[in-house]
């Protein structure tokens, strides 16, 4: 089954994420189209923020949450900024003329003659030192400079040394390190006077108040590769660069990828990111999620799940039938552009292929 063109499938932003899940709004869009009563949607785990973007230029009423500080500035800078884009450039264009300097992010972070496997070229890093000090000065509110920090990290994403993470870091460089690092507006979209919703908190604390029309879920399942270790799949640990230049507190770290102390893997930042398993023999992940969804109080649930998760077949269906009855489920090959309905009996789950997804769409009873 093909994707129906028909539909306008916004553009959208975002940086290099581990389960961005670009390729399949168009999907999640199909889906939405078949149902009428819907106004209000949270975007529960929204990472990069795509699908919340998507959704917003659909005019549907959206609520981006995640528990991670760059997924609240970027879709602060999506959902919420309000100056124009020349407000912005202004600002942009100083932050582009300031002239770098050696400081703590070019000693942690910078490729020189020593440390060669390192996330960006030193000349970037020292105008980083001096944009990152700079902004601290702008006086500029959260909103406002969240779409700053969104430009800055966008630019940095354009010019990493990286393989789309922050836990390794290339030994030959990748040839975008070799640009230099430059500042430009986000292609923002009118929010056609909706006042959407952005959270930075954990789900379970989100959902425990509020109701809405459909809720899209889309959760760290970790890996069902048990070689790997547990911090590979958490994304305050891949991602520890981001919230290090949002929150500029320069702070302890540790290891080869000089990780935020905060990030070591004795901390667990994410229920859905534990790998171990319950008393009850079920993965504690997705015992959480099981909760969610009962917890979770709208009319329309959509869950996506990757191939290669830990969850199985029987798993997830007992979870969905739980909490209220399957509508749908597809399977959809990003890479050949199709889709497929796909029936519980269907052999589906931890294929080999690396581009397969899974939407289901549950209604709660
Ligand atoms: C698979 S990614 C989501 C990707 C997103 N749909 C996109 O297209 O970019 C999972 C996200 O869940 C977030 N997360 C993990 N645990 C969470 C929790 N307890 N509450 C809210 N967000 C959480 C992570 O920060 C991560 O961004």
């Amino acid at each position: 089954m093909n994707i129906d063109k028909t539909f306008f499938i916004p553009q959208t932003y975002g940086i290099k994420y581990v389960g961005s899940k670009l390729k399949i709004i168009p999907y999640i869009i199909s889906l939405l189209s078949e149902l009428n009563d819907v106004k209000s949607i949270l975007d529960g785990f929204s990472g990069t923020t795509r699908v919340s973007q998507a959704l917003a230029q659909l005019g549907y009423h959206v609520t981006s949450n995640d528990i991670s500080v760059w997924s609240e500035i970027v879709a602060n800078c999506f959902l919420k900024s309000t100056m124009t884009d020349s407000f912005y450039q202004e600002i942009l264009d100083h932050l582009n003329s300031l002239t770098g300097y050696d400081g703590w992010y070019t000693e942690n972070y910078g490729i020189n003659l020593i440390h060669r496997k390192r996330p960006f070229k030193s000349k970037n890093t020292r105008k980083l030192d001096a944009i990152r000090d700079e902004i601290e000065c702008l006086n500029l509110s959260w909103i406002d400079k969240s779409v700053i920090l969104t430009s800055l990290i966008f630019a940095l994403d354009k010019v990493d040394n990286t393989l789309g993470h922050y836990v390794a870091y290339l030994s030959k460089c990748s040839p975008r390190s070799n640009k230099d690092l430059f500042l430009e507006v986000p292609k923002r979209f009118s929010t056609n006077h909706i006042n959407h919703n952005v959270v930075k908190d954990d789900i379970f604390k989100t959902v425990s108040n509020n109701s809405y029309d459909f809720v899209y879920y889309d959760p760290p399942y970790g890996s069902n590769n048990d070689k790997m270790p547990p911090s590979r799949v958490r994304y305050a640990a891949y991602y520890h660069i981001w919230t290090t230049i949002i929150k500029h507190d320069k702070p302890k770290i540790f290891g080869k990828a000089n990780r935020r102390i905060d990030t070591k893997d004795v901390v667990a930042s994410s229920i859905f990111e534990e790998f171990r398993k319950a008393n009850d023999g079920n993965f504690i992940a997705l015992n959480a999620l099981d909760e969610l969804i009962q917890k979770t109080n709208s009319k329309y649930i959509l869950l996506s799940y990757s191939s290669g998760g830990r969850a199985t077949k029987k798993e997830l269906k007992s979870i969905i039938n739980k909490s209220g009855r399957l509508l749908k489920a597809i399977e959809v090959n990003y890479k050949k552009n199709v889709m497929a309905n796909m029936r519980w009996t269907n052999d589906w789950i931890n294929s080999d292929s690396k581009y397969l997804e899974y939407l289901f769409l549950m209604e709660k009873n």
